[in-house]
């Protein structure tokens, strides 16, 4: 995915003014700034939640920008929220299943009707039982969504992305919330998915998490890009330091 000079105006607040950004496969981008620094809106215009003001989005040279939600989603751009976003009168089995490639899915009525759709859906339920194990879920299977906690929700939102094997996954925030030993297994999770040519955003308060996902690291603030490189490089650098890393 290329991003050329997006750029986002809501009322009088320029959230976003023309950012640059080049997602590859198998690259784990960290978006990190101080709070409103326009990282959630750059997440929100890459899943086509944010319709841009101004620039491009290309995907696989296609333009795909000002395209709704759905159709990226169609497309493989799959994203979780910074508030953890499920179906709450789902069951937690049920949320998992709606993960499922909707971007691979072509022709879905045809594999409907095929005699191979019960085992097929037997094979769904088996790896989204595998993924509920890996999240930590897998004793509220049955539970409706409506009673996870907010971290537990947030579990499993990144469970139900991570099954849709997407192309580009953009992350607000996974982890927040999460303990410590769920977090590295969503770590590892993420690491599976990138080895596979997954190209991620990680917007991140927690430097760790930053640390051990990102290739390397975008600096925003104020709506705009204030600096790039690897973490140890951005921290190194002094308007960084001032407008971020010290507040
Ligand atoms: N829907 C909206 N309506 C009005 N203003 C908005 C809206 N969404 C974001 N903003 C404003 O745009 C700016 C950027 O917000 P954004 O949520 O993108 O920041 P952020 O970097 O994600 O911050 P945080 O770290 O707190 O999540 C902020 O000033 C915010 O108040
Ligand atoms: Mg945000």
């Amino acid at each position: 995915m290329r991003v050329e000079g997006i750029a986002k105006t809501f009322g009088g607040v320029q959230a976003v003014s023309g950012v640059d950004l080049e997602l590859t496969p198998s690259t784990v981008i960290g978006l990190i700034g101080p709070n409103g620094a326009g990282k959630s809106t750059v997440l929100g215009m890459l899943a086509g939640a944010i319709r841009p003001d101004r620039g491009r989005i290309l995907l696989a040279d296609r333009d795909v920008s000002g395209l709704p939600s759905y159709r990226m989603a169609q497309r493989g751009v799959i994203r979780t929220f910074q508030t953890a976003s499920v179906f709450p009168r789902l069951t937690v089995l049920e949320n998992l299943l709606l993960g499922f490639k909707p971007w691979r899915a072509e022709r879905p009525w045809p594999a409907l009707f095929a005699s191979g759709w019960r085992v097929q859906e037997a094979a769904l339920v088996g790896r989204a039982r595998e993924m509920l194990g890996r999240v930590g879920l897998s004793r509220h299977e049955n539970s409706l969504a409506s009673s996870l906690s907010g971290g537990e929700r947030r579990l499993l939102e990144i469970g139900r992305a991570l099954l849709a094997e997407p192309l580009v996954l953009l992350l607000d925030e996974p982890m927040a919330g999460v303990a410590p030993h769920l977090a590295e297994a969503v770590a590892s999770l993420v690491d599976g998915l990138v080895a596979r040519g997954t190209a991620v955003v990680l917007v991140e308060h927690e430097m760790r998490v930053i640390d051990r996902l990102c290739q390397s690291v975008v600096v925003m603030a104020g709506g705009k890009v204030m600096a790039r490189g690897t973490l140890d490089e951005v921290r190194a650098n002094q308007q960084v330091r001032r407008a971020y890393l010290g507040q």
